[in-house]
């Protein structure tokens, strides 16, 4: 019998990971801290059946970039039902705790990475940024003749990449929509973990940079995953690479794809921006398998729509459908250089739109003209090709970690 839905004391967290683990489908490794310093146990939402933990979720306390400015931001997170209890409603029973403790933050957005990308549209999430998968013979790359000479890389220990990458990251953060902050901890039980259960057969991570004026310009982290058959030849598994100048780019990627007995580079959660596509001399040779990664869902839209910048003006009455009803209703929204104001309002509105979809639009992924042509976004043309120029922004979304 589930007799409630209620955050963990401290002393459960082990049973919440245990929980975890059988759902995730792996055995808590011994000294994994990924959650204890950065997980806040009083924003747990878990599902206790006779004093058992039988469904888990969370919420981080994250401060995400979107579009021009950086909001608080519900960071759902360790959503698991045990196979025991899966499609009896327990996750949608989580889901209203857990987006009642986001509401009670007063955080504008929730975000998340899904496992599939069919579950959480049906709670008003969208899907807000577009990653990579890419797969790079390295052996057949030749560099673009229009590319810039590569900015000279060098590689550093752990600790240097602990003093060096923060900065750099907080850099990109400012501008990138979908980067969130960082603390100590997260960086060093998240971002740049390197426990031995991770590697898979590879290499403890490698730390590489490429100096700037004032500190680095760039950064990257890999492993490699040495495979000694009749070709003699491995594979570089990059995990980080950012940077913020064309040189520094140019370094990072011309080092782990120019190594010698290396034949193949990969790596996940790359930006679909990745000047990589413009760097080497024809793009096809980098394979790229697009996925859907950050999902956010607008906790108030009026919160939301008035936090982030806009790339035209707007003057615009949206008629928003929440699945779950929470937010659903009328707002005019006006937003030009000086701002934007967005309220409830009863005059009749010119676009009609799923709060999945201007969720997904939100962050400047989604364009609403695609969701008009596929019928999910409908109303005066004119108004649908204003909020599209509107919501549009440079860089486009890229979250680089999974939470
Ligand atoms: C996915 C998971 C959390 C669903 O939990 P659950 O308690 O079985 O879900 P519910 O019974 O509350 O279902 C809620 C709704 O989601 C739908 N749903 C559930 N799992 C789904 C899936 N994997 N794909 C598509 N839809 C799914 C259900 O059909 C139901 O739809 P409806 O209410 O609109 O009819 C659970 O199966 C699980 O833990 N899976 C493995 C871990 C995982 O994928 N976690 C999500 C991490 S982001």
């Amino acid at each position: 019998m589930v007799t409630a839905i209620r955050a963990i004391e401290p002393w459960e967290f082990d049973d919440m990971r245990r929980a975890m683990g059988l759902v995730f489908g792996s055995d808590p490794p011994q000294g994994d801290s990924r959650f204890e310093r950065v997980l806040p146990f009083d924003r747990t939402r878990c599902v206790f059946d006779n004093g058992q933990i039988v469904a888990t979720s969370g919420a981080f306390s994250l401060t995400m970039t979107v579009p021009g400015a950086q909001v608080p931001c519900g960071g759902t997170t360790a959503v698991a039902v045990l196979p025991t209890h899966r499609r009896r409603g327990l996750l949608r029973q989580m889901m209203r705790a857990h987006l009642d403790d986001v509401r009670e933050h007063g955080e504008p957005i929730a975000a998340l990475w899904a496992s599939d990308s069919a579950i959480y549209g049906r709670f008003g999430y969208g899907c807000a940024s577009i990653c990579h998968d890419i797969e790079i013979e390295a052996g057949q790359v030749r560099w673009n003749r229009l590319a810039p000479d590569p900015g000279p890389a060098r590689l550093v220990n752990r600790a240097e990449a602990f003093d060096l990458a923060p900065p750099l990251y907080d850099r990109l953060r400012a501008v990138v929509p979908g980067f969130f902050g960082r603390t100590t901890e997260w960086w060093e039980d998240r971002s740049l973990r390197d426990s031995e259960s991770h590697r898979e057969g590879g290499t403890a991570l490698r730390y590489v940079v490429v100096d700037g004026q004032d500190g680095i310009d760039g950064f990257a982290t890999y492993r490699t995953r040495p495979k000694w058959d009749q070709h003699g030849a491995g594979r570089v598994v990059l995990r980080d690479l950012f940077a913020v100048t064309p040189e520094a780019w140019s370094g990072l990627w011309s080092l782990v794809l120019n190594q010698d007995l290396i034949r193949t580079t990969e790596g996940g959660l790359r930006p679909t921006w990745d000047p990589v596509f413009d760097l080497v001399a024809g793009t096809r040779r980098v394979r790229a398998t697009r996925l859907d990664a950050l999902w956010v869902r607008l906790m108030d839209v009026p919160l939301a729509l008035e936090a982030r910048s806009y790339s035209s003006s707007i003057d615009v009455v949206i008629a928003v459908s929440d699945p779950i009803g929470d937010v659903s209703g009328s707002y005019r929204l006006h937003a030009g250089s000086e701002g934007a104001e967005c309220t409830p309002t009863t005059e009749g509105p010119s676009v009609w739109l799923d709060l999945e979809d201007l969720s997904s639009g939100y962050m400047g992924h989604a364009r609403f003209r695609e969701l008009a042509r596929a019928g999910r976004v409908t109303g005066d043309p004119s108004s649908i090709t204003a909020l599209d120029a509107a919501f549009s922004w440079d860089p486009r979304p890229w979250c680089p970690e999974i939470f």
